[in-house]
């Protein structure tokens, strides 16, 4: 199978390129710079001769869509149109890459892959949008998979911004007011591999870890991974801590369309991060 996987540079993108790899696939890596997703030209041209692709680009600025909401929804909304529609013309499966930000954080219990989506943050409708557009564009040829929660080792994420201003300043304040499930790029990456070798259906599927936690217990084990006391991390609340774009509450993604279609969900996030932690921050110092 030959796959093109798009926004390679990315932290998804480049565990996914790599996990691609290891497991023999053909794999074509397209940087931002070898392919801007929102040219349908470029599209067409970029994903003949592929049997799948993976659209790991985004705008991922969360808080800087508020302002640039139109430049924000041309990438994730029009770029995977534009990927899609390619997809579609040449034969070729489209995945889809989404977010927990499709819903509004209101719910107690895990969201299905069949709620209705809600996006209450720019980032979230254009994530939103982008799911749409691949739906209308090639129905049977698509696969939404959304994570959350996303940390790996080639990007800017929360453990290791954590487990760097704990060190730096000796404690951190984390909000114990917002859930969700740690996910790790390889293993979205793996799930990604599992569905397209089963041939799954074209449909939505969620790939993060099983379990949930706070943003503060997360803390708590990052820092103590990192060698540090687990008293470093402080309690603090959304209320305190606002930010531009608001942040869902209850992020939490239930896992029963990769049940039906034989692909095992992603373990709980505490044995995943174990396994991470290593690769995610580094050596430790000295
Ligand atoms: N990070 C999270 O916590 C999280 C959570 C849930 C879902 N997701 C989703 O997971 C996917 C991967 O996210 P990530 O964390 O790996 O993001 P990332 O590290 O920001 O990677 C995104 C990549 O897309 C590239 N890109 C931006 N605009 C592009 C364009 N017009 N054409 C081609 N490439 C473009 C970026 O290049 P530049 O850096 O040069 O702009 C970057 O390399 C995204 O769909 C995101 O919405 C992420």
């Amino acid at each position: 199978m030959r796959w093109l996987v798009t926004g390679s540079a990315g932290m998804l993108g480049t565990d996914m390129v790599a996990l691609l790899r290891e497991r023999g696939e053909d794999v074509t890596a397209a940087d931002r710079a070898s392919l801007d997703i929102t040219d349908p030209v470029a599209a067409h041209a970029a994903v003949a001769g592929h049997d799948v692709v993976v659209n790991a680009a985004a705008w991922t600025a969360v808080d800087d869509a508020e302002t640039h909401e139109v430049d924000a929804t041309a990438i994730n909304g029009d770029g995977p149109r534009a990927l899609a529609t390619a997809a579609r013309a040449h034969g070729a499966r489209v995945v889809q890459i989404s977010t927990d930000y499709v819903f509004d954080g209101t719910a107690t219990t895990p969201y299905d892959e069949s709620t209705d989506v809600a996006p209450v943050s720019a980032y979230g409708r254009g994530k939103a949008a982008g799911e749409r557009a691949v739906r209308e564009t090639h129905p049977d040829g698509s696969l939404v998979v959304r994570t959350a929660w996303l940390y790996g080792a080639h990007g800017t994420c929360f453990p290791r911004t954590i487990a760097r201003v704990a060190a730096e300043r000796g404690g951190v304040e984390v909000v114990t007011d917002q859930v969700g499930q740690p996910t790790w790029t390889v293993d979205v990456a793996a799930v990604v591999h599992a569905l397209v070798t089963a041939d799954a259906p074209a449909g939505t599927y969620h790939a993060t870890s099983s379990g949930q936690c706070s943003w503060f217990e997360f803390a708590q084990a990052v820092v103590v991974a990192a060698g540090l006391e687990s008293s470093v991390v402080a309690p603090t609340t959304s209320d305190a801590f606002v930010r531009p774009a608001p942040r869902p509450a209850y992020s939490v993604l239930g896992h029963a369309a990769l049940d039906l279609v034989g692909v095992p969900p992603i373990a709980d996030w505490t044995s995943r991060w174990a396994v991470a932690a290593p690769t995610v921050l580094g050596p430790p110092a000295g």
